[in-house]
C-alpha cells in the first residue's frame, strides 16, 4: 500500500514514519514545497528503525498518483504565517491562537484555497485515495475539502482521544477498554460519558472526586467548580472560550506567542539539523520533547503555572489516530475513533454535510458517525455559532468574498466588535 504525505518536511513526519514500521505501507511518498525542510526530515528518518521505502515526489500530481492514502499536513505560510495570524488579532486586544478566535479564522482564510486545490488534484489524479486531513484549523479545512471529496476526506485531531485517555486514567480505568460519548466541532467538543466495560458511567464519580480531577490536564485547566457545574469534560481548547479573560491576559502578557516560540524553536532546529545531518535525529528528539512540554503554556500560566505530567503527554498521538484509521479502512476490520466527518443527522440542528467531530465507526467503507445523545442548549449554541464562522471562512476563501471574511471574524464569539473584525481584516490583507 502506498501512502503520501503532503507537508513531508513537517516536524511531526518522523512520528508518522515511526508508526508505519511493520505496517502494510510499503512505499511512503513525501512532498513538500521546501526542499531544505524535506532534506532535514529525511535525515531524521535515517536515524529511525527502517520503515517503508521513502520516495520524494517532484510535484503535487506526481505525489498523489497511485496513492491509496494521502495525509495532508501542510502549514500554508509556514510558522511566520502563524506568527502573523496570532499577532494581528492580539494587536486589537482579541485572542490570536493557531485555531481559535480571530487567529484561527485568519489561518483558515490562508489555508482553505490551498487545501481546495489539493482536494481538486486528488479528485483528478487519485480519485480512489482516502485523504486524512491533519492540517489546521482541521474543522474548517476538512469542511472545505469535503465540498470536493465528500466522505473520502476525514479530519483528525489527537486532543479528543487524549482527553478520553486522561479522564479514563484519572477515573482509575484502563483507557483501552472504556467507551465514550464525545461530540462537537474540532477543538470545541465535550466528553459527556465515559463507560466502563461493565456499563457503569465513570464520569459522575470522576466529577465528584476533586483529587482525581486535579490529577490531569483538563481537570487542572477548568477546575472542579466549573466542571461540576458544567457536568461534562470540555476539550482543552474550550479553555479559551470559558476562561476568555484569563487566557487572553496570559497570551497578551507572555513574552512571545506560541507561534513566535515555534518559529524560533523550529527555525533553529531545521538550521542546525541541515548543518549536522548526522545529528538530525537527536536534535529532533530534544526539540519534540520541548515542544510537547511547553504546549498550552499560556493556559497553564493562567491557572497557576503547573508543568505537564509525563502521562498527560501520552494522549494517543496524531500518528496513532492516523494509523488506526488507515488500518481500519485498509483491513476492513472495525475501529471506533473520534473523527471529523460529515454530520449526516448526528446533530439534527446542523446541516447533514457540515463537518462535526464525533465518535465514528470505521471500516472498509470509511468512517460513519455513531448516534449520540442530544446536546445541551449551551453546547449546541456554541457549535452552531462556530459552524457559521467555519462556513463563512470557507465561503470567503472560495469566492474571495470580503463580506464573508468579515462575517467569519465578527461572528466569532471571541471577537467583540465588527469594527475590530474589519481592522483585523485590513491589517491581515495589508501584510499578506
Ligand atoms: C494538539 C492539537 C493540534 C496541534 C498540536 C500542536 O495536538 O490538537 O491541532 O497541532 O497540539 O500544537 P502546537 O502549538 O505545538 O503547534
Ligand atoms: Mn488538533
Amino acid at each position: 500500500m502506498r501512502l503520501t504525505i503532503l507537508g513531508g518536511g513537517g516536524f511531526r513526519v518522523p512520528l508518522v514514519y515511526g508508526a508505519l514500521v511493520g505496517s502494510e505501507i510499503t512505499e511512503l511518498t513525501l512532498y513538500d514545497t521546501d526542499p531544505v525542510r524535506l532534506g532535514v526530515i529525511r535525515s531524521v528518518l535515517a536515524g529511525l528503525p527502517a520503515g517503508p521505502r521513502v520516495r520524494v515526489a517532484e510535484g503535487l500530481d506526481d505525489a498523489l498518483r497511485g496513492a491509496d492514502f494521502v495525509f495532508s499536513a501542510i502549514r500554508v505560510g509556514g510558522t511566520a504565517g502563524r506568527v502573523h495570524d496570532e499577532r494581528v488579532p492580539l494587536a486589537e486586544g482579541v485572542l490570536g491562537q493557531e485555531t481559535v478566535g480571530a487567529g484561527g479564522v485568519l489561518y483558515g482564510l490562508r489555508t482553505v484555497p490551498v487545501a481546495l486545490h489539493i482536494a481538486e488534484r486528488v479528485a483528478a489524479v487519485a480519485p480512489d485515495a482516502w485523504v486524512i486531513n491533519f492540517t489546521n484549523p482541521a474543522g474548517t479545512v476538512t469542511e472545505a475539502m469535503a465540498s470536493v471529496l465528500g466522505d473520502r476526506v476525514i479530519g483528525i485531531c489527537d486532543s479528543p482521544v487524549g482527553l478520553v485517555r486522561r479522564a479514563a486514567r484519572a477515573a482509575g480505568a484502563d483507557p483501552d477498554t472504556v467507551s465514550y460519548d464525545y461530540v462537537g466541532l474540532n477543538h470545541l467538543g465535550w466528553l459527556r460519558s465515559l463507560t466502563a466495560p461493565d456499563g457503569r458511567d465513570l464520569l459522575p464519580g470522576l466529577l465528584a472526586d476533586a483529587t482525581a480531577l486535579a490529577s490531569f490536564e483538563e481537570g487542572k485547566l477548568f477546575g472542579t467548580e466549573w466542571l461540576r457545574a458544567l457536568g461534562a469534560l470540555p476539550n482543552e481548547y474550550l479553555h479559551y472560550y470559558y476562561f476568555r479573560r484569563e487566557t487572553l491576559d496570559a497570551v497578551r502578557t507572555a513574552e512571545e506567542t506560541r507561534g513566535e516560540f515555534l518559529d524560533h524553536q523550529q527555525g533553529e532546529f531545521f538550521a542546525r539539523a541541515a548543518e549536522h545531518p548526522d545529528r538530525a535525529h537527536e536534535l529532533w528528539e530534544a526539540t519534540r520533547l520541548e515542544r510537547e512540554e511547553t504546549y498550552m503554556a499560556d493556559s497553564r500560566a493562567a491557572t497557576g503555572g503547573w508543568q505537564r505530567d509525563s502521562c498527560d503527554l501520552d494522549g494517543g498521538g496524531y500518528d496513532r489516530v492516523a494509523l488506526t484509521l488507515m488500518r481500519a479502512i485498509a483491513s476492513g476490520e472495525g475501529a471506533r475513533l473520534i473523527l471529523n466527518v460529515r454530520n449526516a443527522g448526528t446533530v439534527p440542528a446542523l446541516p447533514d454535510d457540515a463537518i462535526v467531530e464525533t465518535v465514528c465507526e470505521v471500516d472498509a467503507r470509511g468512517a460513519r458517525p455513531l448516534p449520540c445523545a442530544p446536546l445541551g442548549e449551551a453546547e449546541l449554541g456554541l457549535m452552531l455559532q462556530l459552524k457559521a464562522v467555519e462556513r463563512a471562512t470557507v465561503e470567503a476563501a472560495l469566492f474571495k468574498d470580503r463580506e464573508a471574511a468579515l462575517r467569519a471574524l465578527a461572528l466569532h464569539p471571541l471577537v467583540d466588535s465588527p469594527a475590530v473584525a474589519s481592522r483585523i481584516l485590513a491589517a491581515a490583507s495589508a501584510d499578506a
